[in-house]
């Protein structure tokens, strides 16, 4: 070990010598986390952050809810990161347009994807494409001023009720966003057109279905909490939808979460009132409903007016593992917007190996496998994968740091044990060679310099209106600031 650590420091010493060229791509919570350790683990190593859009942060700036603002003080912990001397961060950057990954790992050592999700699970049934459905991540992007969901335009105002599919902690979001008092929303650093668009918004019942039971809601209990607390709501459950099986009572018994949602959605049932009172806002937890078609409307040709549900029961599996299975039973839902709450998803870049099934880069502890036999033999050299794009679409801010550990870990190993030596022993071009590159294409990075300008610009906004900041939501306003 000694050994191989003083090989380490002769192959990457100084800045000025050979250092180690690490690109991370993606600047949301997997990217910095994965910068920071590298940069405590490889005193040599000059890091660099690309992320296609101007802005950092990743989620926890485009996914993150506005009303939540104490989970985004991590940004100042990510911002010194950006700011450490050996550390750049490089915006308006994307992986497979701006720059290639076969050109990506020519330029630098070593490359860690932390990209994210950025698309959706998609529940493959009739009536999928009926204007009226978005994705949660379409409408969490619109109401935080992420620039491609500027133009999503939910239509609010034609209908009273909207159905949520999925009961996890996006859709718990989303339907506080939806049943919040908007003047509640105005203090935050929600996007002006979306609370715009809320305060006018006409819906007063929104329905979170779920394909399980109340045992099975993928919410957390704070975030439950929450939303069963906004003012003047009525909150409907029905009590048979309570009754437990002696699986859900053994799933109870092993996880204490599933226990305290369980035992707040049960408080809700029984504290609730028969009937909402005259002006109140309506939240129906559906369970046992798996969707089954979406119905189209006859008076807007082309729009969703309502969901088609077929009526599941729970089966098999142990604890943990039951599955919704239909029963032949089916029931309609009416409403005019539907918002799918199932899932994110990883897309694929160019050359890139990609499990389309698990919608991840396969990897062995953060190492990139060529195919997904899951055969560890089969390395990519200098390749690492970290975050969402790693694990899958579940795990809050902080899981991503041990994420990060465990892939940074890695990459220590690999220096140690020489499995990066004959690149490591090749200087690179990184940092000089990225900007070259990007200069022959005309593509304009926005440095982290550029982002604070942003930044402050939209802090200065938002104290006019009584907000934390003004977000800029379209692409021209953000590289123009940037830019300026
Ligand atoms: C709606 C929502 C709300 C959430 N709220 C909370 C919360 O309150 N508390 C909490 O702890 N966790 C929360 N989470 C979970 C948390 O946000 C995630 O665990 C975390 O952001 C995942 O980190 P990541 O770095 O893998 O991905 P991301 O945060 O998505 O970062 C990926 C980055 O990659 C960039 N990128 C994408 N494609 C490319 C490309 N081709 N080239 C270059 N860059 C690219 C993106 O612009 C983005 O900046 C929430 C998640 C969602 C979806
Ligand atoms: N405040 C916070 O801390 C916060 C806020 C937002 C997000 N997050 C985190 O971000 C991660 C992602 O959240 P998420 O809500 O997108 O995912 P999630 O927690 O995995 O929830 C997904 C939901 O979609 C349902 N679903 C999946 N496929 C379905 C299908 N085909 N038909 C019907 N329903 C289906 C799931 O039901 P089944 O259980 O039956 O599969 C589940 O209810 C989670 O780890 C979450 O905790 C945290």
């Amino acid at each position: 070990m000694f050994r191989a650590r003083t090989w380490l420091s002769r192959s990457f010493t100084t800045l000025s010598t050979n250092p180690l060229r690490v690109c991370i791509v993606g600047s949301g919570p997997a990217g910095f986390y994965t910068a920071e350790k590298t940069l405590k683990a490889h005193q040599g190593a000059q890091v660099d952050i690309i992320d296609r859009l101007p802005t950092p942060f990743g989620l926890v700036r485009s996914g993150v809810a506005p009303d939540h603002p104490e989970t985004k003080i991590v940004i100042n912990q990510f911002s010194r990161v950006a700011q450490h001397e050996r550390c750049s961060f490089f915006g308006n950057v994307t992986l497979g347009s701006s720059v290639s990954l076969s050109e990506l790992r020519e330029l630098y050592h070593v490359v860690v994807l932390a990209y994210g999700a950025e698309s959706d699970r998609t529940l493959s049934i009739p009536g999928e494409n009926l204007d009226g459905i978005h994705s949660a991540r379409e409408f969490v992007w619109w109401y935080n001023g992420h620039p491609d969901g500027r133009n999503l335009n939910p239509d609010l105002k034609s209908t009273d009720t909207a159905v949520i599919l999925g009961q996890g902690n996006v859709a718990l979001d989303v339907g506080r966003i939806l049943l919040r008092p908007t003047d509640e929303l105005a203090t935050t650093d929600i996007a002006s057109h979306a609370l715009t668009a809320l305060q006018e918004s006409a819906i007063r019942k929104v329905y979170l279905v779920g394909r399980r039971g109340p045992v099975q809601a993928a919410c957390t209990a704070k975030e439950l909490r929450e939303i069963l607390g906004i003012k003047n709501l009525h909150v409907h459950i029905r009590e048979y939808d309570l009754v437990k099986s002696p699986a859900d009572e053994a799933e109870m018994k092993n996880n204490r979460i599933r226990r305290r949602v369980y035992e707040l959605l049960s408080k809700a049932a029984a504290s609730a009132s028969s009937q909402p009172r005259p002006g109140q806002c309506e939240l129906h937890f559906v369970f046992y409903r798996k969707p089954d078609s979406f119905l189209e409307s006859h008076e807007r040709n082309g729009h969703v007016s309502g969901v088609h549900f077929e009526k599941t029961v729970l089966k098999g599996g142990g604890p943990g593992k039951q599955i919704a299975v239909g029963n032949g039973e089916y029931e309609d839902l009416e409403c005019g917007i539907v918002l799918k709450s199932v899932g994110y998803k990883s897309l694929p870049i160019n050359g890139l190996p990609f499990d389309h099934h698990k919608g991840v880069v396969p990897n062995v502890r953060g190492r990139v496998l060529s195919d997904t036999s899951g055969d560890p033999s089969l390395i990519e050299n200098g390749l690492y994968v970290c975050g969402w794009l790693k694990r899958g679409p579940t795990g809050i801010i902080a899981t991503n740091l041990y994420c990060a550990e465990e892939t940074v870990a890695s990459i220590s190993e690999d220096l140690e044990q020489g499995v990066l030596a004959s690149s490591s022993k090749l200087q690179k071009p990184g940092r000089e060679g990225l900007l070259q590159l990007l200069d022959d294409r005309n593509v304009k990075p926005v440095t982290f310099d550029s982002w604070e300008k942003i930044d402050s610009e939209e802090k200065r906004l938002g104290t006019l209106r009584d907000k934390p900041r003004e977000k800029f939501a379209t692409w021209e306003d953000l590289l123009k600031v940037a830019m300026e």
